[in-house]
């Protein structure tokens, strides 16, 4: 195996500013520049492909890859328990979730933590957390973080929010053909012996109008997808993006609302969107129309939902999302004490009731694992932040296995008058390649690669970065 080289840089427990450089990051970073040509990728880990004379990433390491650990909690993806075991970090896998006293106790033992949705991250837990840089949630939300708290103590959280944007735009497909061939209630019907063979008000979806409400990451799958099964697309968003396909922005809300067959939403539940389908956009859309809501349960309103299906201006509908879910599977869990019109709603023939499994397939699980897995290696081997929920977004080109002496400087600090000019004259004395800053709120992320640089030199940029007025926390990859 080639010789490993790494940058171990340690943190004080409660500042995260180290006064000095530890023995172990002294020998790392000797060890770095010791070798020439510096070491390349371990044989162990994924390397890109890249076309012959293209100069390769180098994989760069923070920490000692026997030494860095790895708690993950609640039964993560084996997908990404094997992908992060792959780059050399020690894992401790539990199926359970843990407490926040059983979390307290042992968190000081971890550089990144992995969870789902019932580990709850507070603010003693990351008080606890001395050595933490990195924190995953193999799910969509992020409510059981302490996404501020988390911050402050320059730690990014990364989630993975659209890992089901797939699984969610073939449910829109599948709701779409059931609607249009009134499936639920031939289903209810002959379950309870009632043969029922009719075609009138039954349609293909070929040639008919898709309205999509908001072209993200579900709302443009879908735009795809219905096109391959002869359907014409249109769509409204609040920015002007660009077709898929032979699809339509359309200028406004109501002209889309006004020409499709069927109405599909895929916007976030924000206060701009709260109830923003109600009476009036119900009485805009076309006789006979379909309505279909996998968004958010706050986008639409209900009662008026149920009033144009009772009086037959909408053909159907599909509802997958409310404004109140209940907290947990079980009967008679979803009634009328949750949503005061839920009796009503169930009520009304053809329309398709799901408890918000949009989402839920197996692949959008796995998916999520190798997005927050790689979330998370991009983060601790090159110090990459796209994509973090609570924390500022900086990239940087790679450093090549050419860049033998160069380091990169991942520097999270306080957003406040002066630090970059106290960074820029310590980095500024030397050779600097690229550098890139952003922020969110009070917290900024500096990322800055710096190249022929001796060991005395790193040294000292480490004591004094660590040392400004601004930093919390340092880390040197190489
Ligand atoms: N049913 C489920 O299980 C399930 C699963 C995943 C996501 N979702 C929900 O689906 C929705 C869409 O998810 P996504 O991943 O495609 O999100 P996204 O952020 O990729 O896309 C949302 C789009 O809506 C647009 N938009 C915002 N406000 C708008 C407005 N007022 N009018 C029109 N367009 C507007 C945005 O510009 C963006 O293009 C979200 O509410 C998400 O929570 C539901």
């Amino acid at each position: 195996m080639t010789n490993q080289s790494f940058t171990r840089i340690a943190h004080s427990p409660n500042s995260r500013q180290a006064d000095g450089v530890s023995f172990s990051t002294l020998s790392a970073m000797q060890q770095a520049l010791s070798h020439e040509p510096l070491a390349t990728s371990p044989p162990n880990q994924r390397r890109l492909s890249f076309p012959g004379g293209m100069q390769h990433p180098r994989l760069l390491q923070p920490f000692d890859r026997e030494e860095i650990r790895i708690l993950l909690l609640e039964n993560v993806s084996q997908g990404a328990v094997e992908m992060l075991r792959e780059q050399g970090y020690e894992i401790d896998f539990h199926t359970n979730a843990w407490s926040e006293d059983e979390l307290v106790a042992k968190i000081s033992e971890y550089h990144a933590i992995g969870i789902r949705s019932k580990t709850q991250l507070t603010r003693r837990v990351f008080e606890a957390a001395e050595k933490l840089l990195v924190v995953g949630c193999f799910c969509i939300g992020t409510n059981q973080v302490d996404l501020q708290t988390a911050a402050h103590h320059g730690i990014p959280v990364f989630n993975s929010p659209f890992a089901n944007s797939r699984s969610v735009a073939e449910l829109v497909i599948g709701e779409m053909v059931a609607l249009s061939r009134q499936f639920v209630d031939r289903t209810l019907e002959l379950k309870s012996g009632t043969w029922n063979k009719v075609s009138k008000g039954c349609f293909e979806l070929r040639g008919k109008l898709l309205g999509i409400v908001g072209y993200g990451h579900i709302g443009s799958q879908l735009s795809v997808l219905a096109e391959s099964m002869g359907m014409r697309v249109i769509y409204y968003d609040v920015m002007p993006l660009m077709p898929l396909g032979s699809a339509r922005q359309a200028d406004t809300l109501d002209e889309l609302l006004s020409e499709a067959d069927f109405i599909s939403l895929h916007v976030p539940g924000l206060p701009e969107t709260r109830g923003m389908i109600g009476s009036r956009e119900f009485a805009m859309m076309k006789p006979g129309a379909y309505f279909l809501n996998n968004s958010r349960g706050t986008v639409v309103d209900i009662p008026a939902f149920i009033d144009a299906l009772e009086s037959k201006h909408l053909a159907g509908g599909a509802v997958d999302v409310f404004p109140r879910e209940p907290a947990k599977n079980g009967a008679k869990t979803f009634n009328d004490e949750l949503n005061e019109w839920t009796s009503a709603l169930q009520r009304q023939s053809n329309v398709i009731l799901t408890p918000h499994i949009g989402g839920s397939t197996e692949e959008a699980q796995s998916m999520i694992g190798i997005e927050v897995g790689n979330a998370l290696c991009r983060y601790l081997n090159f110090g990459g932040s796209i994509g973090a929920v609570n924390f500022p977004e900086v990239n940087l080109r790679h450093i090549t296995e050419q860049e033998v002496r160069s380091i990169r400087i991942c520097y999270v600090h306080h957003n406040q008058p002066g630090a970059l000019l106290a960074v820029n004259e310590i980095i500024g004395e030397h050779n600097v390649d690229k550098q890139s800053t952003d922020s969110m709120k009070d917290i900024a992320y500096l990322l800055a690669d710096i190249s022929l640089v001796s060991d005395a030199e790193i040294r000292d940029i480490y004591t004094r970065l660590s040392k400004t007025r601004a930093c919390i926390l340092t880390r040197l990859l190489s």
